[in-house]
This record gives C-alpha cells, structure tokens and sequence, in this order.
C-alpha cells in the first residue's frame, strides 16, 4: 500500500493498489482483525449509532463497526477506491450484513452530513495530501463532542515486518522504492505522534489521545513473504520489475525473513498507534 513517493495521484493509486487488498483479503482480515476489534472497542458505540470507516477498504472494519450499532445503526465506508468498494459491497451482500453502506468519496473533500456519532478506521487515514483539512472536513461530520478513533502505523524503527523485507531490497531497486520521505502521505505519513496530535488539533479536534497499539498476530512464512511482496511497501516497485529483478528481490527478502520464523510460524509485531479524539 505504498506510497506517496511513488504516486501522486491517490484514486488511481489506490484503484489499482485496491485490487491487490481485494485479493488478499482472506490474509488481510485475519491478521488484521485485532486491529479492527481494537479500534471499534475503544469507539465506544452503542446501538442505533451511525458511524463512518473512513478509508475502509474492503470493509473489514465497517462490519465490525455494524457489529455493534445493529440493524437499527448505519455504518458507512467511506473508499476512494472502486475496486475495494465493489468487494466491500459484494462481501455485505454475500454476508447479508444488515444496517451497513458504503460511499464512493474523497475523505478529504467531500461534504458529509454532519450526522455522525462516531468516526473510525483502520490505516485509512495516513494518504491526504493535506492531512489538516482533511481532518477538520472529517470533524464536520460528527456531531458536536463525538468522537475520532483510528489506528495508524507507528515508524520503520518498530515495524520490522517492513523494515526488514525494504533493507534486504535496498540494494537492487532504484532509492525512492525502499526510503520514505518523513511525514509524507503514506503507510508511515502518521507515524510521528507529536505531528499527529498537532494536525487534529489544528483541524479542530479536541482531548487528543495516542497510545501504542500492538497486533502481534503469527504469520505463516509464506504469508509472510506475501504480506511484504505483494501488500506491503515493496509492492509498488517489484509491480514494474521484471522478473529476473523481482527472484532477485523475492530471494535476498526470503533470506532476511527466514530468521524470525519459528516453528513454521513469524510473530512480527505491527507496531500501530490507536488514536482518539473528541469533535
Ligand atoms: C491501507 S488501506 C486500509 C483499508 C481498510 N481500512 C483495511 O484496514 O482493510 C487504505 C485505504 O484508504 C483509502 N483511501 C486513501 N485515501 C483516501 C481518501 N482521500 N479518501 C477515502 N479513502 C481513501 C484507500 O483507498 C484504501 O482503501
């Protein structure tokens, strides 16, 4: 789901990204899932509420989220990609997940109602190009003294499920693949928490909270190496690479990797922040 520094412009980015979340959902969802409960757990809602996922994805959180406000409630995922609406929308279908809906829209710009009791995501929010208001036209859709909860991903340093598979990659892809600019719009664009706080409060959110989230859900090695080829930060570059390239890199990650499983099975932390705010 890399990045900024590759791609400009977002919706296409993540339309084609997008395809690539749809099809490893199955793997997304399970290793993700704690991320979700932990961020519609601390969201508080209650029966008959109307939350927003912004970012959502294929839906994961929006379920979860549905979960919990029941049929009488309204979840709506909010995606500026297409691909991952369809599977979210197909998955609602199939699940027959009552009381949920999803929208088409850039969370940056786009005219919400001011309807909602509750704000949520799950890494959905670290891509604006202008993060301050991007935040404040988030805070016009809640209702007044409603709340923000979202996970973000902490920096490179905690998170070896990216470090690692980037640094054995560095040597043979072009710079600008394996460095992320600080603070730029991204996997890692919330990852400075005195920067995050100082955003909310400059779009007007209020009793601002940041706390270390940590899902240490194992991984198969395979899935692993998945998880940093195709989904993770490496995947914009090896798409373009050729194939002798892609061995290249798929081999030198493999050996970086091999270390931390054990007994058929990794535990790299995703080292998250969980972020709460007041409207
Ligand atoms: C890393 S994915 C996370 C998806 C989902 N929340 C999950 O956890 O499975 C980031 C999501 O944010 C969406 N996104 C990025 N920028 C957005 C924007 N400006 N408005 C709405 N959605 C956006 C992408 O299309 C993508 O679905």
């Amino acid at each position: 789901m890399s990045d900024a520094v590759l791609e400009k412009d977002m919706a296409a980015y993540w339309d084609r990204a997008g395809k690539v979340w749809v099809e490893q959902q199955a793997l997304l969802d399970r290793v993700y899932q704690p991320i979700a409960e932990a961020v519609v757990e601390r969201a508080g809602l209650a029966n008959g509420e109307q939350v927003m996922d912004i970012g959502c994805g294929a839906g994961a959180t929006t379920f979860a989220a549905a979960w919990r406000t029941g049929p009488s409630g309204r979840a709506v995922g909010v995606d500026i990609s297409n691909a991952l609406l369809e599977e979210a929308r197909r998955r609602a279908g199939q699940d027959g997940i009552e009381g949920v809906a999803f929208l088409h829209a850039d969370a940056q710009t786009h005219a919400f109602e001011p309807t909602y009791d509750a704000l949520v995501s799950r890494f959905g929010v670290m891509f604006f190009p202008d993060p301050v208001a991007a935040f404040a036209n988030l805070r016009r859709a809640a209702k007044p003294g409603r709340g923000l909860t979202f996970a973000s991903w902490r920096g490179l340093e905690d998170n070896a499920i990216s470090q690692v598979p980037l640094t054995a990659a560095a040597p043979f892809l072009p710079a600008a693949a394996t460095v992320f600019e600080k603070d730029a719009p991204g996997r890692f664009g919330l990852a400075d928490p005195d920067r995050t706080r100082r955003i909310l409060q400059e779009a007007g959110w209020r009793d601002v909270a940041i706390e270390p989230l940590d899902d240490p859900t194992p991984v198969t090695f395979d899935e692993l190496m998945t998880m940093s080829l195709r989904v993770g930060p490496l995947n914009p570059a090896l798409a373009k690479a050729d194939e002798a390239l892609r061995d290249r890199v798929r081999e030198a990650v493999a050996q970086a990797l091999a270390p931390y499983v054990e007994n058929g099975f990794a535990r790299m932390n995703s080292a998250c922040w969980l972020v709460t705010a007041k409207a």
